[in-house]
């Protein structure tokens, strides 16, 4: 009795020596690993005369748990202590300034195509699109305008190999959605446009708005009404416009509309007209019963205006200085 006691005395001063955790499980393994001091003097019971076995086993068990407990708590104080070690080593200044990321903003040429159809959606047009790629038949014919036609020409078309050709305006959307929906019709239509043309006052994409309204009775006062409405949403304010008689193949009459814009100042900003009726039959409306109008213009005209830009190209350099003073 009096062995295990020292035993017991000893091993749980190892144990609060013991640096780590390592030096600590090699404690344990010394005390109750398979040949431990604890394990054979169990072993041992055998040589004990019968009844003093289990006074002397009960006391064995006793300080052998006394001793796994004390191992139990040295471990967790080793453990704190390593994770404190660890924290320190590996500290992180949450009071450091971190990456900001910068917000994005919209383009100005979207600003002005959400503008434009926030207003017209507002006066009841739905806002409808068409490919890009299109063919000459939407582009061209079914818009009235025949093969050998000079307006052709005017267009500057890019030309893919397959055949088919990078839409030159928004117009051949007018023949999709009529011949997808069919008349009364009420739309305006946005998107990109190009042409073979690069100068300070072109660039090879662009972009259009198209509107379109077939009814029965609309009349050419009712596209002047709705223009002039247009014009004053979108400029905040009272502007002049000025129709002059102009020439499309698929409307008849024809105008391009000025906006007065200073002194003795007209800028053009649309070409619009009453549909042609070959136009309405080519989209397989009954120029008999239903009539309309349609119109289109340039985003870019608009916005340089809206923002005070005079020149159309930096629009599409991508320069951040200029692009973020729209956000
Ligand atoms: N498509 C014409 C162009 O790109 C613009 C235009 C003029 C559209 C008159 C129309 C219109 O719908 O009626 O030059």
């Amino acid at each position: 009795m009096k062995k295990i006691s020292e035993i017991l005395k000893i091993s749980l001063q190892e144990v609060d020596k013991a640096p780590d955790l390592n030096s600590l499980d090699a404690v344990r393994v010394r005390y109750v690993g398979k040949k431990g001091k604890f394990t054979t003097s169990l072993k041992l019971l055998g040589d004990l005369p019968v009844e003093k076995r289990p006074v002397v086993g009960e006391e064995i068990n006793k300080a052998k748990s006394v001793f796994m407990k004390t191992v139990s708590l040295r471990k967790t104080e080793l453990e704190a202590n390593a994770l404190e070690e660890n924290l320190k080593k590996n500290s992180i200044d949450v009071t450091l300034d971190g990456y900001a990321s910068s917000r994005g903003g919209r383009h100005p040429i979207s600003l002005t195509r959400l503008r434009i159809e926030e207003i017209f959606q507002n006066a009841g047009f739905e806002v409808k699109s068409g490919p890009e790629i299109e063919d000459d038949y939407h582009n061209f014919s079914a818009l009235n305008i025949p093969d050998n036609h000079p307006a052709r020409a005017m267009h500057d078309t890019f030309y893919l190999d397959n055949g088919k050709l990078l839409r030159t305006h928004t117009s051949p959307v007018q023949i999709r959605s009529l011949l997808a929906q069919g008349a009364p019709i009420r739309i305006i239509a946005p998107g990109r446009v190009y042409r073979c043309d690069s100068d300070q006052t072109h660039t090879p994409m662009f972009h259009q708005v198209e509107g379109l309204v077939i009814d029965k009775n609309v009349s050419f006062a009712n596209l002047k009404a709705v223009l002039h409405e247009f014009v004053a949403c979108f400029f905040n304010k009272d502007v002049e416009l000025r129709f002059r008689p102009s020439y499309f193949p698929f409307t008849e009459p024809s105008a391009e509309v000025d906006i007065h814009w200073g002194e003795g100042k007209w800028l053009e900003i649309l070409g619009c007209g009453m549909v042609h009726p070959n136009v309405l039959i080519n989209a397989g409306v009954d120029p008999e019963l239903y009539s309309g109008y349609a119109f289109g213009m340039g985003i870019e005209r608009l916005a340089m205006l809206r923002y005070q830009v005079d020149d159309l190209r930096v629009f599409f350099e991508n320069d951040l200085s200029f692009l973020r003073q729209f956000n």
